[in-house]
């Protein structure tokens, strides 16, 4: 569907800012629709020929009223009015004068009330508000003939070019509606009427009194954007809160007659509830926090504790096993560690990837200088593959460094050692390519019968918790020699 921005450009000869101004217009007529409690449609004339001599009109916006059922099922957005169909549409733009009517309208019984209110902008008419009245229940209440009240002389504002506001001041969605309860402010700032919701809301800030004839400030209450509403006429927004429980929205539309500020529209949200789901949220958040904090130090007590142990272990064998131990424990830390800054769905592999590196140059202390390179990164990472894919990686580096240049003699050895870590990401998966230049594979290696713990370890984490694939391969001497390990997981698949 076009935008009316595109339709205006493409089928009518407003200009620029004429477009701009229909733009604001629609982006704060919801309020017009509710206070009217009618559908709106915004028509300009279309710049076509057209062969009964004069144009038709474009529809470029349509708005149905949230306190009514609609009376337009359809959308009509783009759509193409014939003139003849719409005289008063025609009387409008034509006079430059409010015309109210009756008007036959396709698809629906009977007449329809109307009301096409110019849209004026720089001293001219641009397009017409048409208002589509629904059928009354019953006489009006003395709230919807104070709404009506309010809606005609906006109605004037839009006319005369002083409504929508040039002020950008768009209705977004926490911004208060007329349903939520309205104030009306004469140009002194006394309350000429209040509704149930209004009042309830004033209540809730403490003001129990009935504040019609008084200003909100006589009442104790001090809004300054009402004031300045008032007295510079232009629209603002502000909340006011109570304590930790309360929030109170208001926002001010200044009405205009002939340029002078007659008096401010407030609309008056409770949004208590709204900030308290905030606070909670913002508390889970916290607590998220703590718990990834415990874990970490839990985690570190554990390494430890394992550290001790191997120290006190007199058999080899059980040493290297605490040790190794240990080193994975630790590589999970490292998440964790990452995770208690920054808790949420997705965490930054790469802050994770750069401990990683410090960790096994730290816990491996190879015979032969070794130097571990990073290149590229993979960004953002669901948090629940972070851990997983962190350990693999920790325990393919570990291996490189540990395995691959064990041949090649002590640090008098010219060759230097050198440990690749490629990441990227590519079609939906994240990629972690490992390669060395040592002295590669034996010959009867396999990944896919390692008896040994590490290499065990990595297969279940790439294949069955991160559902990815691995392949380890000697590189040809040809070709620089050493091992090329690479991993591949899917991002997106939920583990
Ligand atoms: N980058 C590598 N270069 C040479 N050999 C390797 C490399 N990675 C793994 N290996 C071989 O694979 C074996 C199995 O590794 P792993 O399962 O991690 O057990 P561990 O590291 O405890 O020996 C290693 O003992 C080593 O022989
Ligand atoms: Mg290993």
């Amino acid at each position: 569907m076009a935008t009316l921005a595109e339709l205006a450009s493409s089928r009518t000869k407003l200009d620029e800012a004429a477009i701009d101004h229909l733009l604001r217009l629609t982006a704060s007529w919801s309020l017009l629709s509710d206070l009217s409690f009618s559908d709106m449609l915004l028509m300009a004339k279309v710049d076509e020929p057209s062969d009964r001599g004069c144009g038709d009109f474009v529809v470029l916006g349509q708005m149905r009223p949230n306190n009514r059922s609609t009376l337009l099922n359809d959308d009509l957005v783009g759509t193409t009015q014939e003139l003849d169909a719409w005289p008063l549409v025609r009387l409008a733009f034509e006079s430059g004068t409010r015309v109210v009517g009756e008007l036959k309208i396709d698809k629906i019984e009977g007449v329809v009330p109307v009301w096409c209110v110019p849209v004026g902008f720089d001293g001219k008419i641009v397009a017409v508000l048409v208002r589509l009245q629904g059928p009354l229940r019953g006489p009006a209440s003395l709230y919807e003939q104070a709404y009506l009240s309010i809606f005609e002389r906006l109605c004037s504002m839009v006319a005369d070019a002083t409504f929508p506001y040039r002020e950008d001041d768009v209705a977004g969605p926490g911004m208060p509606r007329v349903g939520d309860g309205i104030l009306l402010l004469d140009e002194r700032g006394e309350v000429e009427f209040a509704t149930p919701n209004a009042t309830n809301a004033l209540h809730r800030l403490g003001i129990y009194a009935s504040v019609e004839g008084h200003t909100l400030r006589v009442m104790g209450l001090r809004v300054r954007v009402v004031e300045r509403s008032l007295e510079f006429g232009i629209p603002a927004m502000e909340e006011i809160d109570r304590g930790q429980d309360v929030a109170i929205l208001f926002h001010c539309v200044p009405l205009f007659d002939h340029g002078i500020v007659t008096g401010v529209v407030v609309l008056v949200r409770d949004v208590s509830d709204l900030r308290q789901l905030n606070r909670l949220v913002l508390s889970k958040e916290a607590a998220v926090r703590e718990v990834h904090h415990r874990v970490k130090n839990n985690l570190q007590t554990i390494s430890s504790l394992l550290r001790l142990q191997a120290r006190r272990s007199s058999e080899v064998e059980t040493r290297t096993a605490l040790q190794e131990a240990e080193r994975r424990v630790r590589s999970i830390a490292v998440v964790h560690e990452v995770l208690s800054r920054e808790p949420g769905e997705e965490v930054v592999f790469d802050e994770i990837v750069r401990s990683l590196v410090l960790l096994v140059e730290d816990t491996v202390l190879a015979l032969h200088p070794v130097e571990i390179v990073v290149n590229g990164e993979l960004g953002t990472l669901p948090t629940d593959l972070a851990t997983p894919l962190a350990v693999a990686l920790a325990e393919l580096l570990t291996n490189a460094v540990e395995h691959a240049f064990v041949d090649f003699g002590g640090a008098t050895n010219d060759h230097v050692g050198v440990v690749t870590l490629n990441l990227y990401q590519e079609d939906g998966n994240a990629v972690a390519e490992v390669r060395d230049n040592g002295r590669g594979l034996g010959d009867d290696f396999s990944l896919e019968v390692p008896t040994s713990l590490g290499l065990s370890i990595v297969r279940d984490l790439v294949r069955t918790q991160l559902h990815g694939s691995i392949e380890m391969n000697s590189v040809p001497y040809s070709k620089g020699g050493g091992t090329f390990v690479r991993v591949v997981v899917p991002t997106t698949a939920r583990l």
